[in-house]
């Protein structure tokens, strides 16, 4: 695919960011500090098996999991690309407590975008070379330009988002992004460091076969959520479906995106949200499912009009094709 594709994502960015409605040269410009900070930390993604960046810091984050060193890594590297340039007015991100609130150097909060980021998804990955991420999520401030940002410009519902994307650092590394008009992917060439259009116009497959599951949780998943597994091991025309599961949402949810399937993660009577963030994980991947004509929902309600109401809270997470995620609630 990329062979063929000489369309480059900066090329893309100005080509297309007339067709956004607000401040079109901002966002671009926030697009494509992230394409930078992808770049760097894919870098250090690449050579992790190689230096003595690997493993756990021995710090514990908010959620109270350990941090592996280079989850600090790429929560520096974005949250310097993006203070740098001044270019957004507040980040928030799943490795810190707080939301950062930044000035541009004339103090006066000139910028109008957020970003939300889980800077280094499926970092247990990372110790045994299995695929992982960074997911960003993009939102207009709600509180006056000029003025500081507060908690009310971060809690948004998702379907708020104006752009939102993730990076997937596999065997190939992608920047899969959207600003509401469909979903693109680019394909890194790392002999140039140039990111390529080798995935236009994503779209989830209507039905799929795939259903990814963390199953050692079986027990303790809700009675619709054991159903729906069941049906999905039942021997039927189009069944059983194959279970894949990575561990690392991006990874598994790109897959699906592409093959067709369903990613879950229920709540359980061990975890009564499930794990999954709202807003550093769930809401992006949910902008970018029903952009590909996927769907996305806690089970009941879509998740894009879910109100948030705490930076880090968690919530079930059903997402993919658009017929499996609608069974699965029928099921529930
Ligand atoms: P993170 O590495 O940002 O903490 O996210 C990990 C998430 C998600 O990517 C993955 O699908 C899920 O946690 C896996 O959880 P289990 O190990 O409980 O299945
Ligand atoms: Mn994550
Ligand atoms: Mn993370």
């Amino acid at each position: 695919m990329l062979g063929n594709s000489t369309k480059t994502l900066g090329e893309f960015i100005i080509e297309n960011q007339s067709s956004f409605k607000y401040s079109s040269g901002e966002l671009s410009k926030l697009i494509n500090a992230i394409r930078l900070a992808a770049k760097v930390v894919n870098h250090e993604v690449n050579k992790a098996g190689l230096v003595d960046i690997l493993g756990s810091s021995g710090d514990v984050n908010i959620q109270g999991e350990t941090q592996q060193k280079l989850d600090i890594h790429a929560h520096n590297k974005f949250i310097e690309s993006l203070t740098n340039r001044e270019i957004v007015c507040g980040i928030a991100s799943e490795e810190e407590e707080d939301f950062i609130s930044i000035n541009s150097s004339d103090e006066k909060h000139q910028n109008s975008y957020v970003v939300l980021i889980d800077p280094l998804d499926g970092s247990s990955n990372i110790d045994v070379n299995v695929s992982v991420g960074t997911i960003f999520s993009i939102y207009r401030r709600v509180t006056p330009i000029g003025s500081p940002v507060t908690l009310e410009d971060f809690l948004q519902p998702g379907k708020n988002q104006v752009a939102a994307g993730y990076v997937i650092y596999g065997t190939s590394t992608m920047l899969v992004y959207t600003t509401g008009d469909g979903v693109n992917g680019f394909t890194l060439n790392p002999a140039i460091g140039t990111f390529y259009l080798s995935h236009p116009n994503m779209k989830f497959p209507k039905a799929g076969n795939i259903y990814s599951i963390n199953e050692g949780n079986y027990n303790h998943f809700p009675q619709g959520v054991k159903d729906y597994i069941k049906y999905c091991q039942k021997e039927e025309e189009d069944r059983p479906y194959t279970s894949r599961y990575i561990g690392s949402l991006v990874s598994d949810f790109h897959r699906n995106m592409i093959k067709g399937g369903i990613y879950m993660y229920p709540k359980s009577s061990k975890a009564s949200n499930g794990k999954l963030r709202l807003l550093y994980e769930c809401n992006p991947m949910a902008f970018i499912a029903e952009q590909a004509n996927g769907k996305a929902s806690n089970g009941h309600t879509r998740i894009l009009d879910i109100d948030p109401k705490e930076l880090h809270e968690r919530v079930p997470f059903f997402c993919g094709s658009v017929e499996m995620v609608d069974k699965v609630e029928s099921f529930m």
